[in-house]
């Protein structure tokens, strides 16, 4: 599944008429990346949610996935300030009693999926987050703490106090049950049903494990992250390493 909701205040004016994941990074609108990673990771079906200004859009652009080798279905989030994990549960037919891969349309990674996703595959039950070190401890981002053998101890949304410098990515794994933890949820301070607060359940349960990435930018963030994004996959391009 790929998140291409929200209303994006954060990249006003840019994002008045348009949504940020129709955004340019480069020589491609923002979104063509996650899909991309997905269709590399052996994923053959995507679920494509947005707002309902702006699903024509994404029909539009994207139809029925052939140019990705991808058969993309399309799901509208009614209340774009719903928050990642309301998104996510629009996808209960779609993953049909699956595990689910999400990734939010507006990150940009070069990290292949391929092999988290086999070994996720054969994991029983539980759920799987990606972390990225990031050169200074963050507070805009949901920030994971692990042990000295990887073991997640922590995840925090946005914490004053960041327990580490390893931020969490917008590409979760999660089994069928996800969809029951999801229900669960009570909207956060910022109205939101936080992804961070459903990955606290697998936690919880001791069921959630962490992969550490090395390159991965929210392109979404700020016009700062938008720029960097933009020169980042330019010269990743020039280098072949995208
Ligand atoms: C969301 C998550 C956060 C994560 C980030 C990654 O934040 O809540 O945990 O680190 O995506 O892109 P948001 O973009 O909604 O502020």
């Amino acid at each position: 599944m790929i998140l291409a909701g929200g209303l994006a205040t954060r990249l006003r004016p840019l994002t008045l008429v348009t949504n940020k994941h129709l955004l340019p990074v480069y020589n491609k609108p923002m979104i063509y990346y996650p899909l991309e990673a997905v269709a590399k990771a052996g994923i053959k079906e995507v679920l494509v949610s947005s707002s309902p200004i702006h699903a024509g859009d994404f029909t539009n652009l994207l139809g029925a996935g052939e140019e990705f080798g991808l058969k993309i279905y399309y799901a509208v989030q009614k209340n774009p300030k719903g928050g990642i994990a309301d998104a996510i549960a629009l996808a209960e037919e779609f993953a049909q009693n699956e595990k689910l891969l999400v990734v939010l349309g507006d990150n940009i990674f070069n990290f292949n999926l391929k092999d988290a996703v086999n070994k996720f595959e054969k994991t029983e039950k539980g759920a799987m987050v990606f972390g990225v070190k990031m050169p200074t401890e963050s507070k805009q981002y949901g920030v994971i703490e692990l042990d000295s053998d990887g073991r997640v101890l922590s995840i925090e949304e946005k914490p004053d106090n960041p327990k580490s410098n390893i931020a969490q990515t917008g590409i979760y794994m999660y089994d069928s049950r996800v969809f029951d933890f999801v229900k669960n949820l009570t909207p956060s301070a910022r109205e939101e049903l936080e992804v961070t607060d459903l990955n606290n359940f697998y936690l919880k349960e001791g069921t959630m494990q962490c992969e550490i990435i090395d390159w991965w930018i929210d392109a979404g963030t700020s016009h700062d992250e938008l720029l960097h994004a933009n020169n980042m996959v330019y010269d990743k391009i020039r280098k072949g390493e995208l």
